[in-house]
């Protein structure tokens, strides 16, 4: 099982907007939720009627905005019970003490008061109100219920309010808001992924990118590798439940979600931190890297000088990281890739004898539609047992999705053994 912590799959927020002056906030949070992949319905009050008309959510969140909870027409379209089920969480935004009040008492004499006792989904409050408004005893004893009754309260900021007095009250900005909420799913995600996924309980190391020979302090040897099919992996391991330290070469591409990185620019780098990561525990290497096969025999001290025509630099052979780690007493489940322009198969499979892996993903540089700088990847995967070699071909695929085949290639292979 395998999830997708770069998306929030199709969760359903039901956003209450009540009587305040922060309800303007609330259409700009609409946006954001939306932006960030959640389907997004909203509940008026009469009082948040006041700050900002229905048409707008009914815009902003592309559903018709529910404000009464006694009308035959809106009962008929998604009733009040059908909506409270409909909520993976109910956010209250801004909510008014009035609100809280109710929502304390169990008060169910409108929509949104009916809906907190009708829904099962987290109630998250965003309380905004006059300063002096929060700070009254009532308020915070009400306050203390709801947070006793297992409600979520997201406290106000502090700063001038619109009423002109300074102090905590105002309701956080709407980004900060939809980032609270993303990170909640993500959170809740991420815990069944530990539990459930596929690599659930893995620590999985991933080389990344090309690596940098320097010749003298302003120039040095590299090659064109993205870090994508890297990065690509290192996200679907994550999503799998795996933990996920990334070891990259210089490349300019964000850090997975949850992922830890860490930078090198050398093969001798790249190779150093494999061995310290191996020591403290790895159960799966996965070397994506494209590292320089040589390096400077002497690397100059300062810039060399444009001199004669010819220049002759001796090169002296790199590491081989991945045949390096394969070779420790700590082996752990070992995979890598294989780039070639010909007889593709033959080569990556002779790689995967001669530097003893378990899996190599193998893929035809020479075509121009996959590989390298593309998004697309199509791959032939072999595995090594000890008694026979065995292969699957993935097909061609964003990268995103090759990784999360070879995802599920790893734990078949994995699995067996
Ligand atoms: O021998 P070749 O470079 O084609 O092998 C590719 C595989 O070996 C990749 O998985 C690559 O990351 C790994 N490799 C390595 N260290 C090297 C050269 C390649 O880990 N010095």
């Amino acid at each position: 099982m395998s999830f997708d912590l770069s998306v929030i799959p199709n969760k359903n927020i039901l956003l209450a907007v009540t009587g305040g002056i922060a309800a303007y906030k609330s259409a700009i949070l609409v946006r954001r939720l939306k932006d960030a992949g959640f389907n997004v319905r909203v509940v008026m009050t009469e009082g948040a009627q006041a700050f900002v008309t229905p048409l707008t959510f009914q815009a902003l969140s592309g559903y018709p905005v529910h404000t009464e909870l006694l009308n035959p027409e809106a009962e008929a379209g998604m009733g009040h019970i059908e909506l409270a089920r409909w909520a993976d969480l109910l956010l209250v935004a801004p909510a008014s003490c009035d609100v809280l009040a109710k929502f304390a008492c169990g008060l169910a004499n409108d929509l949104l008061s009916t809906l907190y006792l009708a829904t099962k989904a987290p109630v998250w409050v965003a309380p905004a109100m006059n300063q002096q408004m929060w700070a009254a005893k009532a308020t915070q004893r009400n306050l203390n219920t709801l947070i006793e009754d297992g409600v979520h309260v997201i406290m106000p900021d502090a700063g001038s309010q619109a009423c002109g007095d300074v102090g905590l009250g105002r309701m956080p900005e709407p980004e900060d808001l939809a980032h609270q909420v993303t990170a909640y799913f993500h959170q809740a995600q991420r815990e069944i992924a530990e539990k459930f996924g596929l690599l659930a309980g893995k620590h999985v190391v991933i080389t990344a990118g090309p690596t940098r020979e320097a010749i003298d302090p302003v120039r040095y040897i590299s090659n064109h590798s993205t870090g994508k099919m890297g990065f690509a992996l290192a996200a679907a391991c994550y999503a799998a439940g795996a933990k996920v330290t990334l070891i990259a070469g210089p490349v300019s591409l964000d850090t997975p979600n949850g992922v830890a990185r860490i930078n090198v620019a050398s093969a001798q780098k790249m190779l150093e931190v494999s061995l310290e990561l191996l020591e403290q525990g790895c159960d799966i290497f996965i070397a994506t890297a494209a590292v320089a096969d040589y390096r400077v025999a002497k690397v100059a001290e300062h810039k060399i000088k444009k001199s004669g025509d010819e220049l002759q630099i001796a090169l002296i052979k790199n590491p081989d990281i991945v045949a390096t780690i394969a070779q420790q007493e700590k082996r752990p489940f070992m995979v890598g890739f294989a780039a070639e322009t010909h007889n593709v198969e033959e080569y990556a499979a002779g790689k995967l004898v001669a530097k003893k892996l378990d899996m190599i993903a193998c893929n035809d540089v020479s075509r121009s539609d996959i590989g390298f700088a593309s998004d697309e990847n199509a791959m032939t995967v072999f595995f090594a047992d000890a008694y026979h070699m065995s292969k699957r071909d993935l097909d061609k695929a964003s990268k995103q999705e090759i990784a999360q085949q070879l995802v599920e290639a790893m734990h078949d292979a994995l699995s067996k053994k």
